[in-house]
C-alpha cells in the first residue's frame, strides 16, 4: 500500500491526512488509525453511499479494534438541517455512545458537516474520523474542522470548528462518483491551482487526461497537492479570524451569489466557484493586478477541464451584485479575493462596483 501522508499541525489538535488507493481495506487499519478515546462508535453515512462502502468501512474499523454501528441518513443538501441533526443525536444515544465514543463520517461534505457538528456537540464532544468520498470533501470540507447545518435563512448558519482525529482520503471511492460531482470538485481543485501557482498549475496542465479518466495515482497526487494547500491555510488561521483563510474564498463571492440566485438548483458549488473564479480573474486583469498572460493560462485550464466559465445571459447583473452585498452586509463594502499573479492571492477590500458590473456583464460572452 502506498499513500501520501501530511499532518495538519495544530499542537494538541494536530492530525494526519492519508491519501491513496486501497487505504480502507483489511490490513491497512492498524497503520492508519490513531488511538481513539474509546472502542465504540458509529459510522454516519447516507442511503447512496451505504450500499457502496459501508460494509467495507465497518469491517476496516472492526479490524482496527473499533466496534461500530451504522447510522444511515437521507441523501441531499436539503437534509443538512437541525431535524436531521436531532435524529442523529437520538441514534447516537440509542447506540449507547458515551463521552469516549467516536463518530466516523463516511460521505461528501453534507455528511461530513452533519457528523462533524454532531461529534463536536454530543456529550460536549467526541472523537471524529473523516472518510470523505467526494473530491470536494477530500480537498476541502473534511480538512480544517468547520462543520454546520443550514437554516431557513441560509447555508451553514449554525456550526462550530472541531478538528477530526484523522482524515482518510481513499481515491478508490471516487470511481463511483457521478460525473457532475467530479466536475464540481474540480472547480475547487482549480481554485487551489490559482492560489498555489506554477507548480500545481503545471501538474494540472500535464495530467489533465489522467485526472479526467480518474487514474488513481494522478487523483491521489492532485488531492495531496490540494490538501497541503488547505492544511497550510488552516494552520495559519484555524478559526478563520485573521483574514488568512479568506483567500480560500477565491471565486466564492460571485459563486455563492450565482448559487443563491438559482436557488441552488442550476449550479453545483464547484461549478459556481469556477464561474466566480473566471470573474475574479477578469476583474484582477481589468485593474492591472494580474497580467493577461496569467489570465489566459488560467482560463485555458478551466476550459480544458470542461468547467463552466460563463454567467448565463438571463442573469440580471445588478441583482447578482445585490445578492453579493447582502452576503457581505456585516462587512460593509464589497470585498473579493483577487490575484496579483498566479499563486499570489490578495483580499481587495473595496471593489469598484461599476467596474465589477462591466466585468460580470463581460462574463456572459
Ligand atoms: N466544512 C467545510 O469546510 C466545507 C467546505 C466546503 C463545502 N462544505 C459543504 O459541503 C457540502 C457539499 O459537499 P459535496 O460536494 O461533497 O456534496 P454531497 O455531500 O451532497 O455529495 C454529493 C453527492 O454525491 C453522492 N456521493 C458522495 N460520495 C459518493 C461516491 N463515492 N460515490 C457515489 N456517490 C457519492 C452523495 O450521496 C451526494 O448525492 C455543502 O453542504 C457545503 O456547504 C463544507
Amino acid at each position: 500500500m502506498t499513500f501520501h501522508k501530511l499532518t495538519v499541525a495544530l499542537q494538541s489538535r494536530s492530525y494526519p491526512i492519508y491519501i491513496g488507493s486501497g487505504l480502507i481495506k483489511t490490513g491497512s487499519a492498524v497503520e492508519l488509525m490513531p488511538i481513539l478515546r474509546g472502542p465504540n462508535g458509529v459510522v454516519v453515512t447516507n442511503e447512496t453511499i451505504a450500499p457502496l462502502y459501508l460494509e467495507q468501512v465497518q469491517k476496516w474499523l472492526h479490524d482496527a479494534g473499533y466496534k461500530n454501528r451504522a447510522i444511515i441518513l437521507p441523501d441531499g443538501e436539503e437534509f443538512k438541517n437541525h431535524e436531521t441533526l436531532l435524529n442523529l443525536y437520538q441514534e447516537m444515544f440509542k447506540a449507547g455512545l458515551q463521552r469516549n465514543a467516536f463518530v466516523c463520517a463516511l460521505g461528501g461534505g453534507v455528511i461530513g458537516d452533519l457528523s462533524g457538528y454532531a461529534a463536536a456537540t454530543y456529550m460536549r464532544g467526541v472523537d471524529l474520523i473523516q472518510i470523505p468520498t467526494t473530491i470536494l470533501a477530500q480537498v476541502d470540507s473534511a480538512i480544517g474542522g468547520k462543520n454546520g447545518v443550514n437554516m431557513e435563512g441560509g447555508k451553514n448558519l449554525v456550526g462550530t470548528t472541531c478538528q477530526p482525529r484523522v482524515v482518510i482520503s481513499d481515491v478508490d471511492f471516487l470511481t463511483t462518483l457521478p460525473e457532475r460531482e467530479i466536475l464540481s470538485g474540480l472547480g475547487e481543485v482549480l481554485k487551489y491551482g490559482l492560489l498555489a501557482g506554477d507548480d500545481f498549475i503545471s501538474f494540472l496542465e500535464m495530467n489533465k487526461n489522467e485526472i479526467l479518466a480518474r487514474d488513481s495515482k494522478s487523483l491521489a497526487t492532485m488531492i495531496h497537492f490540494c490538501s497541503r494547500i488547505k492544511a497550510d491555510y488552516v494552520v495559519r488561521d484555524e478559526y478563520d479570524r485573521l483574514g488568512v483563510r479568506a483567500a480560500l474564498n477565491l471565486g466564492h463571492t460571485v459563486g455563492h451569489a450565482l448559487e443563491k440566485l438559482y436557488d441552488y438548483k442550476e449550479f453545483t458549488h464547484g461549478e459556481a466557484v469556477a464561474v466566480g473564479a473566471v470573474a475574479a480573474l477578469n476583474l484582477a486583469c481589468e485593474i492591472k493586478l494580474l497580467n493577461d498572460a496569467g489570465r489566459q493560462r488560467a482560463l485555458q485550464l478551466f476550459a480544458d477541464f470542461g468547467l463552466p466559465m460563463r454567467i448565463p445571459e438571463a442573469v440580471d447583473v445588478d441583482n447578482l451584485i445585490e445578492i453579493m452585498h447582502r452576503d457581505k452586509k456585516a462587512e460593509g463594502s464589497l470585498s473579493m479575493v483577487l490575484l496579483h499573479g498566479l499563486g499570489d492571492p490578495h483580499l481587495e477590500k473595496s471593489i469598484d462596483l461599476p467596474l465589477l458590473k462591466d466585468v460580470l456583464q463581460g462574463c456572459k460572452q
